[in-house]
């Protein structure tokens, strides 16, 4: 079993303000033949998430570690067994991890989970069936509690999480209400029942956008976005409305912390609940969301978006884009073919 050559994103500077290219580089490395109970693994697909852009700078306060200087990046990513000195691993078989942003790696076989696809395409453990429709599903149901006829508005709706909020909501039976940054992103959700998507780079004043498309208020607000967008939520919050704090992606570039909305004071006028959570904190509610997540695809009620952006040289490009939009659901990334 022979070195082989691989190619991995480091992180070269820690942004202020918007990242960009500059704050990765790629370099070439050797991996050496796995040790006893270590595994070889060449990288098929990689995930880009808007929570690395937190990991980018040095937050003692963040509830995950910094990405370290110099080094290569982590994330999810999905890859075939080469060689393998862990008899729980054999070469062929797909695994799991979080040794993304790189072609090929050596891991104890702990560091892995051999993948269930669930039925789905390979790479759908991360996404559709993975921590994106997972922290859809609790986010939405076990915080938002939605019931039958009550609107949800969802912010980032055509995006990777907020897609499959609002297909949930419909399911559920709401009205639901979407804010996408395209007329094209916003013709995909009312293609998929949304009863009113409202494009936010077009619209002019969110708060009026969003009475006008949720006449009788909005009881649910899934948030994804922050800023102008939960001003406008607020405003527009039913009496015990429900607000499930997801992310808060408009503030992830902000050089210094921004203000917040003026109008938090309608959290206890209208007796609002605002909970935040990390959807790692909920694996247990996984098997319940792919149970019914496996007959909302079989009944055609759930449908995805991907776009896939393809090397590990085009990585921090795609990473990019969540930031500036310029992708249509969830972004990942391949890195190579699964030829065995
Ligand atoms: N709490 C958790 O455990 C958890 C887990 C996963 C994700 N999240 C959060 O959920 C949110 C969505 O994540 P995702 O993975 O599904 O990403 P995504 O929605 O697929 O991609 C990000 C989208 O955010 C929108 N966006 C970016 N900058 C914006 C801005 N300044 N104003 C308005 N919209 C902006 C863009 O949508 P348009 O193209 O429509 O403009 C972009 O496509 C993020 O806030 C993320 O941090 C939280």
């Amino acid at each position: 079993m022979s070195t082989l050559a691989s190619k991995e994103i480091r992180l070269a500077g820690r942004p202020h303000g918007a990242p960009t290219a500059d704050n990765f580089e790629v370099a070439e490395t050797q991996v050496a033949a796995p040790g006893e109970g270590e595994v070889r693994v060449r990288n098929l697909w990689m995930s880009v998430d808007p929570y690395m852009r937190a990991r980018m700078i040095d937050d003692p306060k963040h509830y995950i570690s910094a990405f370290q200087m110099g080094k290569a990046l982590e994330g999810g990513a999905i890859g075939v067994v080469v060689d393998s000195g862990d008899p729980n691993f054999a070469p062929g078989d797909h695994v799991q991890s979080m040794m993304g942003w790189r072609e090929i790696f050596n891991a104890p076989g702990s560091a892995l989970n051999k993948v269930d696809t669930q039925g789905l395409p390979l790479h759908a453990p991360l996404h559709i069936a993975g921590l994106t429709g997972l922290t859809a599903y609790y986010g939405l149901l076990k915080i938002g509690q939605p019931k039958e006829g009550e609107t949800v508005f969802v912010s980032a709706a055509a995006g990777a999480v907020g897609s499959i909020v609002s297909q949930i909501a419909k399911i559920k039976g709401c009205r639901v209400v979407g804010t996408a940054g395209s007329d094209e992103k916003c013709e995909w959700l009312e293609s998929r029942g949304v009863d009113k998507a409202i494009n936010y780079k077009t619209a002019g004043n969110l708060v009026k956008a969003v009475r006008e498309a949720a006449p009788d208020g909005v009881d649910v607000y899934f948030e994804n976005v922050g800023g102008d967008h939960l001003i406008a939520a607020l405003e527009n919050m039913n009496e015990h409305g429900r607000i499930p704090v997801c992310g808060m992606i408009s503030g992830y570039n902000a050089e210094k912390p921004e203000p917040g909305p003026p109008n938090l004071f309608r959290i206890i006028q209208r007796k609002l609940l605002l909970q935040g959570f990390i959807v790692s904190d909920h694996f247990d509610v996984y098997p319940e969301f792919i149970r019914d997540l496996a007959g909302w695809i079989k009944d055609g009620k759930v449908q995805w978006q991907e776009t896939v952006v393809e090397g590990i040289d085009n990585a921090p490009d795609a990473f990019l884009r969540l930031f500036s939009g310029e992708k249509t659901g969830k972004m990942l990334v391949k890195l190579g073919e699964d030829d065995g």
